[in-house]
Parts: C-alpha cells; structure tokens; sequence
C-alpha cells in the first residue's frame, strides 16, 4: 500500500532508490517516482503510471544526479494511477518534495484551505496537501528548520502518514514522520536510509532504527540519524531492530518469480518455526507472555484477520474449540470494527497478518486492548505495528513474503496457531503432556510431506490446463478443509482473475449445482479423513452433471483414482487437521500454473497490494 524511500550519503541516491522501490513494489505498483537534490540547487524528478522498471527506464535517460533523494511506489487511493498522480510530490516553488504512504483524511478541507490561501494544487491526491503545509511552514515557523517544517505540517494532518521530505533549501537533509503507516530509518557510515519496511535496507545494514507513532527523523549525508517527538524534543534512545534477514532472502536466487520462490521455501520455513519448541512443560511459547494460570484462565478467544491470514483464523478456531475446549470467534477485523465483541475479563485476542500492518487488524487490535483483552500477534514481519503493538508476538520466521498472494506465510502461520493450540490446551488442563508430544511430533513429519506434495507439482501443471476455457470454477471440500477450499479459490481469483467459488462441499446442493455444466471445473478437496465418504458423494453429484472434477486426494485412494482423471495426490498426514497444510501446496501451485498460462503476473496481480494499510 504505496512504498517508500529515502537517501542521503556520498554515492549517487538513485541506484539505491530504484532498487529500494523495487523491493517495496509489492506495496503498490500504479505508479512511481523519484526526486533527488542535484549539485545545481534544484530538484529533479521524474514519475509515471506503471511499474518500477518504467521509472528506471524513464530514469536511465533523465540522467538524475545528486546524493539525496525520495522516491515512492503506489498503490492508488485518493486520485487515478496516473503520471500526475504519481508522487513525488511539489510545493509551488518546486523547492520541497514529499512521498507519502497513507490517507490524509481532511485533504478536502486542506486542498480547500491551500487554494483559498494562493496554492496551486497539480494532482487529485491528497497527499500533495502536504507539500504546500511544509511550504507554508518553511516561510513561516519553521524558520528554515525543516524537521520543524514537517512537524508543524503534519500537526494539521488527520489520517495516517509514512512521509519523507526533501528541500532544495536544506540540502542534504532528508526528513520523515510517522503516524500509523510504517516507517523504518539506518544509519550507516555510507549514508543514512529510511524505507517503509526491513526489506529495502537489508542488502546495506543488519540494524534499522524503528520510528513511533508521532516521531520525526532527520536524516543528514554523514549518516547520522536525529530522531524527535511530538513536540521536537529529541528521542534519545529510538527503537531499534535487528534484521536477520539474509538480503539475499529478497531475491529470486534462481526462480522465475517469488511466488514459486516462496511456495518452494514452506518447509524449510516451517522448520524453523518448529525448532526448540518441545520442553518439559509441552510447547514453548514464551512469546506469549502469559502464565499458565492465565491461559486457563482464558475463556474466550477472538481470532482477528483479513484475506488469507483470516483463513488461518478459520482453521485455527477448529483446532483450538477441539483440543483446548475454549470457545472461538473468528472474524474478518473490517467487521469486527463495526461490532460490538462480547469480551469477557479473560477474552483473548489473536490478531493474525503476515504483514502485520494491515490497517483494519490493527484498528481491530486496539479496539480489543482498550475493551481490556490481551493482545497476541501472529505475524511474519520483524518490528512490524502489530509486533509492536501486541502483548505478546509470535514471529512465524517465514522471511521475507515478497509476492503479493501468501503462500509460506499462510502455512507457516497455521503452525503458529496449531502451537497456540497445543499450548493453551496443555495449560487449561485439556490435554495430556504425551498428547501435546504426539501432536507436536506429527507436527514435525509436514515439512517432508509439503517436500513430496513439491515434488509432484507436474500434476498441478497438468491439471491447469483444464482451466483453459473455464469462465469461473468451484472448489469444494468439507471441515477444514472447506477452508482449503476457500484459500484454494482465494489463490486463483488473486492471481490468474479467473472467477472461483469456494463452498462447503454439502451445501452445494443448495446453490452452487446450478453452475455445473459441462467443462466446469471443480476443484473438491477429499483427503482420507472423517468426511471422505460424504465428500465422495459430492464428487458424484459433479460428475453426473458433466462437471471437470479436480480431486485433492490421499495417496491409495483408489474410489477417487476411479472417479476423477485428474488427481492432485498428497501424502497420507498423520493428522486430519493437519492436511490444510499439506494439501494447499498443491492449489497454490494450480493457481500458479493457471495464471501462468493466461498470461498473468503471478507476483504483482492488478489491484492488490500486499501490505493494505487503510481501512
Ligand atoms: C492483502 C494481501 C493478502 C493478505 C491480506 C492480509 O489483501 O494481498 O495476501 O492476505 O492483505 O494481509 P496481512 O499482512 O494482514 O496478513
């Protein structure tokens, strides 16, 4: 949800703009743009509608010169994806450039405001209000001081900022603020850096100075960093954070594109979440920062996400109603927003998002802290809001998730929750130590198994194309897996547009039947578990009406190996509520086969965005 950088030091800021953009790109991609501070006084910049790789092309002849520089990737909100749109962007004297992640939610009464007092606004966004606040204020309060220019624009802002300010009259200087969008700065002895997020700075430092809601940062070519409160004061001791992300983490290394990178990387991902959890006590999770006494005492569980981390909820409410008896409620956070939560003295909230910046989980977050719950965060991103936010986080260790669509961070984040499951069951007096041990064993085999389900994605390939004429497909299965059926169709809508359905596979009599048709694709998930049989039955009703039957199936089932020509077989899982895990492989590599071969960009699907940081 837009992108940021900036630089200033002793090399050219350019080259480590674009390749900062292009490892934020999966924030946005409508639009780009850079400006920099060149040896002649002025800034220069160029922008456009499109992607990153047509900023540097535009760039390359631009030939922009100078050591400091902002530049921004964007996901539209307020205002068309267009060249005008497209930040950075100017005050009317040309002197000061911003780029902006967030919503400024006044930005009418401020454009008004701008226009009555002699502005001349240039785009339809509302971000360009804030180029003419720090103009106003650099002629006025500020008294040059451009740190105090920015502070004073953004105390008549109301809405969510990550920005970063470059002027052509403070040269060298780059300044950024936060509020509520992220935004993270480096100092190093080459230069100082500040992005929205770990993944641009990990290829030039391993620690990053992480910014509150409300601070400021001035950003000076010796690499020094200063950062400020609210009121100007100076913050001595900033938030810092170690990355211990590999830089290289971030790259394809060798595969066409990080979805399949990333589809490739579950198990080793899954392992380390894995290592070291077992102790003497069943699943150590210190994370969590509650005593056993307080998790018995739990009685009441929110699981609180958006897109597919909210089908992580789903499957986690299953496990956890079933092996630590406390009732759950599992719920998209944009509607939790608008409800009243029935929250008990021991009501616990777990906010799921990889991303751990998505605005709706995070709203929903506070909204639950301030109702008195305790707060645990799954989530993938190092420093993220969430992390900080949480009174506990579990990072899931998935590293860097750079296509748009989840793949390792989904199933990475089921086994998160499965360990909150085993460990609040063993806390409240639900399960036996030597079940917790079996379970986590069992555990312990899915790396292997997504290994094997890798190994057979020939099959996956072959059985995208028989969507090669499809309008809209279904998927079906039961339990569980009725969420693998729906993260399953999730995947593909994303990434190939092909419209899918996913339904509870009993119910489709009531409705879904109506689609089948000859050639219609369906896509029915029926492991070897309690419901195959019923399953079974609703694979029938497929194929008595023509229907293109896709069967995820246990290895030996020889009933569905009869029925359906096309077979995604999986490996027989020790545990029934452990195949999602297993079994999603194979759909992620479906839909990745199908979008492939209609032409789509798996990794930067048209109008998503990977982190969503407005409501
Ligand atoms: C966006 C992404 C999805 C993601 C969802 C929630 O819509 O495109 O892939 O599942 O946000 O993101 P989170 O970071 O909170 O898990």
């Amino acid at each position: 949800m837009c992108g940021i950088v900036g630089f200033t030091g002793k090399d050219q800021a350019v080259p480590f703009l674009l390749q900062g953009l292009q490892a934020l790109e999966y924030r946005g991609y409508d639009s780009a743009g850079v400006e920099v501070l060149s040896p002649d006084g002025e800034l220069h910049g160029v922008k456009c509608s499109g992607r990153v790789a047509t900023l540097a092309e535009r760039c390359r002849t631009a030939n922009l010169v100078g050591t400091t520089g902002i530049a921004h990737t964007r996901w539209a909100t307020h205002g068309a994806p267009t060249d005008r749109n497209a930040h950075p962007h100017l005050d009317c004297s040309g002197r000061i450039a911003i780029v902006h992640n967030g919503i400024i939610e006044n930005f009418q009464e401020l454009r008004a405001y701008l226009a009555r007092t002699g502005h001349t606004l240039a785009s339809d966004t509302d971000s360009e209000c804030i180029a003419h606040l720090v103009e106003d204020a650099w002629a006025g309060p500020a008294k040059g001081d451009l740190v105090e220019a920015v502070r004073n624009a953004c105390q008549r802002l109301q809405g969510s900022w990550g920005l970063a300010v470059v002027c052509a009259d403070a040269p060298g200087e780059v300044v950024v603020a936060r509020k509520g969008s992220p935004l993270v700065v480096a100092s190093t002895p080459d230069g100082a850096y500040a992005a929205s997020d770990v993944t641009p700075l990990a290829p030039v430092t391993s620690h990053v100075i992480t910014l509150d809601d409300d601070q400021y940062a001035r950003l000076l070519p010796d690499g020094s960093v200063t950062v400020y409160d609210a009121d100007g004061a100076v913050v001595d001791h900033p938030g810092t954070l170690d990355i211990d992300w590999d830089a290289s983490a971030a790259t394809l290394g060798g595969y066409p594109d990080f979805m399949a990178k990333e589809i490739a990387e579950q198990p080793e991902a899954i392992e380390r979440l894995l290592k070291n959890r077992l102790g003497e006590h069943g699943i150590e999770l210190d994370e969590l920062s509650m005593t056993d006494a307080d998790l018995a005492a739990i009685d009441r569980i929110y699981m609180v996400a958006c897109g597919t981390s909210y089908h992580v909820g789903l499957i986690a409410r299953a496990i956890v109603e079933e092996w630590a008896k406390v009732p759950v409620v599992c719920e998209f956070a944009s509607e939790l927003n608008y409800k009243e939560p029935l929250v008990t003295p021991h009501t616990l909230c777990v906010i799921i998002t990889q991303s751990g910046e998505t605005a709706d989980t995070l709203t929903a977050a506070r909204r639950m802290r301030g109702m008195g719950c305790k707060v645990f965060a799954i989530t993938n991103v190092l420093g993220s809001t969430a992390a900080r936010e949480s009174d506990g986080t579990m990072y899931v260790q998935a590293g860097p998730e750079i296509c748009v669509c989840s793949t390792k961070a989904y199933t990475a984040q089921m086994v998160a929750a499965v360990l909150l499951a085993l460990r609040l069951a063993y806390a409240n007096g639900s399960m036996r130590l030597e079940e917790v041990q079996q379970h986590y064993r069992n555990l312990c085999t899915l790396p292997d198994l997504i290994r094997e389900v890798l190994k057979r994605s020939w099959q996956d390939q072959q059985a995208a194309k028989l969507f090669r004429n499809a309008q809209s497909s279904l998927f079906l299965g039961r339990g569980v897996n009725s969420t693998t059926a729906a993260e399953g169709a999730l995947k593909l809508k994303e990434i190939s547009y092909l419209h899918a359905e996913a339904y509870a596979a009993g119910e489709m009599k009531h409705g879904p039947i109506a689609l089948l048709e000859p050639g219609f694709p369906v896509v029915a998930i029926v492991p070897a578990d309690h419901v195959h049989d019923k399953t079974v039955s609703n694979i029938q009703e497929v194929i008595a009406r023509g229907a293109t039957c896709i069967a995820v199936a246990t290895d030996g089932d020889e009933e569905v190996a009869k029925l359906c020509q096309n077979v995604l077989w999986i490996p027989e899982v020790p545990e029934e509520d452990f195949v999602p895990i297993v079994a999603i492989v194979h759909l992620q590599t479906l839909a990745r086969y199908v979008a492939r071969s209609r032409g789509c960009d798996v990794d930067k699907p048209r109008n998503l965005a990977k982190s969503v940081t407005v409501e």
